[in-house]
């Protein structure tokens, strides 16, 4: 006789980098265990695993995420990307050889959030958000400066043990530079 269907599991289809990933998961598997345990994508980090230090940032749907207070079942649908998921081949993200560049990193242990979360601030600041340092909130300002002020308030879900912020608020700046040149070209 077949096993009865457990209430507490199911197979779930995670689609992780543009791959799609079908596997039993416990219901109350996080996003974070389910990358790192179950699929070997031990880029993702687990630091505090209560949502407090950013390490295990990922991005859904281009939007940033912590992980570790994501189900795994709750992902299924979306557009997952890691680490793991932003270099072209050989060529690094932008934001990746930015921070290789600029030494925005020491352990590298907070990193892949790091970097994570820079790309969704890049995003999130040239579509316009004001962040809790925006002088001018009116939409019709148009999106604040990119300073160090408003790098280091928009990457503060980010913690770094190692204090590299001042690399790290550089490489943001520069990737952004960087994406700015591009889009004016
Ligand atoms: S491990 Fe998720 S925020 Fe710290
Ligand atoms: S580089 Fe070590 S924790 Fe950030």
């Amino acid at each position: 006789m077949a096993p009865a269907p457990s209430s507490t599991s199911s197979d779930i289809t995670l689609n992780i980098n543009g791959e799609k990933h079908t596997l039993p998961v416990d219901h109350r598997t996080t996003l974070l265990d389910a990358l790192r345990e179950r699929l070997d994508l031990t880029g993702t980090k687990k630091g505090c695993d209560q949502g407090q230090c950013g390490a295990c940032t990922v991005l859904l749907d281009g939007r940033r995420a912590v992980s570790c207070l994501q189900l795994a079942v709750a992902a299924e649908g979306r557009e997952i990307t890691t680490i793991e998921g932003l270099a072209d081949g050989d060529r690094l993200h932008p934001v990746q050889q930015a921070f290789l560049d600029l030494d925005g990193y020491q352990c590298g242990y907070c990193t892949p959030g790091q970097i994570c979360s820079a790309i969704a601030v890049i995003e999130e600041h040239a579509a316009g958000w004001p962040s809790a340092v925006t002088d001018d909130v009116r939409p019709e300002a148009g999106p604040p400066p990119l300073s160090p002020e408003e790098i280091r308030e928009r990457m503060s879900g980010n913690l770094c043990r190692c204090g590299a912020y001042v690399s790290i608020a550089q490489a943001v700046a520069r990737a952004a530079e960087a994406k700015t040149g591009e889009a004016a070209a």
